[in-house]
């Protein structure tokens, strides 16, 4: 293990990430959703692969194994004492598809990758503290099949820049022979008697309640980069992949009716990151002979499968009248973007798919929408909503 990696090592093993939390469901971790970016198809027939580079703690992970119980998932880290906590909530919870492994991603030594590859990989947080992120991205990219997507989250330099100033004046009062622990105590003392607007400012407000394990992780790491998306860009690249979305596109878009959004994707995404307050880069990418799915034709649509968006939540707003329930408003949220009310048809065709885990022809869908003149227009805007996805 290299010096770099090891120091690594010595810091999260003494600090686990994340502090704290129950496993949650995480944007960019339903593989059949990451899949269904990718013009290549997964084989059928066989239980879907996904790795989960750098688990950690595995809170994202649990949510992942526990909401997709037919797909099979690894957890690697090189972590031995996050590795031994994951271990005994997998146990306790039962859950049988999901293994544990020390893996360290410098070198993939150990891991066995299914026959043909894992058909997903979700990395969140990682790849800037290799010691060689283009290496560990290579080497992420040698396991994933052909077909497969990665959704990864890595750290954005421009939303960053409060918490490097931070970082910059710790750097350079504390001595750097002090353990990790002295260093801790230096730091936060330092935050509480300095008056610093311009570090507890946007994504940074909240520097004083943090716990031991994310102030280390942010302010005290021994070894991490943030790229701006050009370098991101560059970087896959050099690895030989292809960028297929951001994880939450809306967070990236210019408003549509400005000259601006007439700009090349990737200016207005460097807009995007130096005007707004953009610290993590998620996205989704696969091989670069994979190309982004196509939309379908309307004639297409027909024939497809689609399923209910796993990132699309349903409230039902309802009132009592005269002893009975009855609905007021349908309304969805698109990952954490603002709640929509639904209305009329649209309202009706969503109301159909609720509770619908299964996927499902479209053609099928269509024909119990009865009265409704053009079924295949709200099957299409429900697309365009992203309640639902082609599978
Ligand atoms: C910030 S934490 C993120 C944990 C988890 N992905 C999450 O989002 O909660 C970074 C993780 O990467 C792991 N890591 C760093 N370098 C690694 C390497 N070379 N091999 C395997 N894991 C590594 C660390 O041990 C740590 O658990």
């Amino acid at each position: 293990m290299d010096d770099v990696t090891e120091a690594v090592r010595a810091m999260y093993e003494r600090f686990p990430y994340p502090p704290a939390g129950a496993p949650m469901h995480r944007v960019g971790t339903h593989v059949r959703l990451a899949l269904s970016l990718g013009e290549r198809r997964a084989p059928v027939g066989r239980a879907l692969r996904v790795l989960d580079a750098g688990c950690g703690r595995g809170i994202g992970l649990l949510g992942s194994a526990t909401l997709q119980p037919d797909v099979l998932f690894d957890g690697v880290d090189l972590n031995r004492v996050a590795l031994a906590e994951l271990e005994a909530e997998v146990a306790a919870r039962g859950l049988k598809n999901l293994r544990t492994q020390e893996v360290n991603l410098m070198t993939m030594a150990d891991l066995v990758p299914p026959e043909g590859g894992y058909d997903g990989i979700h990395s969140s947080g990682v790849l800037h503290h290799l010691s060689d992120p283009l290496q560990g991205l290579r080497a992420l990219k040698a396991v994933l099949a052909p077909h497969g997507v990665m959704s990864v989250m890595v750290y954005g330099l421009f939303g960053r820049e409060p918490l490097y100033r931070l970082v910059d004046a710790i750097n350079r009062v504390l001595p750097e022979d002090l353990s990790l622990e002295q260093r801790l105590v230096a730091a936060r003392q330092m935050v509480r008697q300095l008056p610093m607007p311009a570090v507890r400012t946007g994504p940074w407000a909240d520097l004083d309640g943090l716990r031991d394990a994310e102030f280390v992780d942010r302010y005290l790491n021994v070894n991490e980069v943030a790229w701006s998306v050009e370098e991101l860009f560059e970087l896959l690249e050099k690895a030989g992949m292809r960028f297929l979305r951001w994880c939450e596109p809306a967070d990236w878009t210019l408003p549509p009716n400005t000259n601006f959004a007439a700009l090349s994707p990737l200016l207005q995404y460097q807009l995007v990151e130096r005007l707004q307050w953009r610290h993590r880069l998620e996205f989704y990418a696969t091989h670069k002979e994979n190309l982004p799915r196509a939309a379908l034709t309307r004639d297409s649509l027909e024939d497809a499968v689609a399923a209910v968006n796993p990132e699309v939540a349903f409230r039902v707003e309802s009132r009592m009248l005269h002893g009975h329930s009855r609905t007021e408003r349908l309304l969805y949220q698109l990952r954490n973007q603002e709640a929509v009310a639904l209305t009329g048809v649209l309202a009706r065709a969503t109301s159909l798919l609720q509770g619908q885990s299964e996927p499902f022809l479209v053609h099928k869908f269509c024909k119990m929408l009865m009265g409704v003149a053009d079924p295949l227009a709200v099957a299409e805007d429900l697309l365009r909503r992203e309640i639902l996805y082609v599978v």
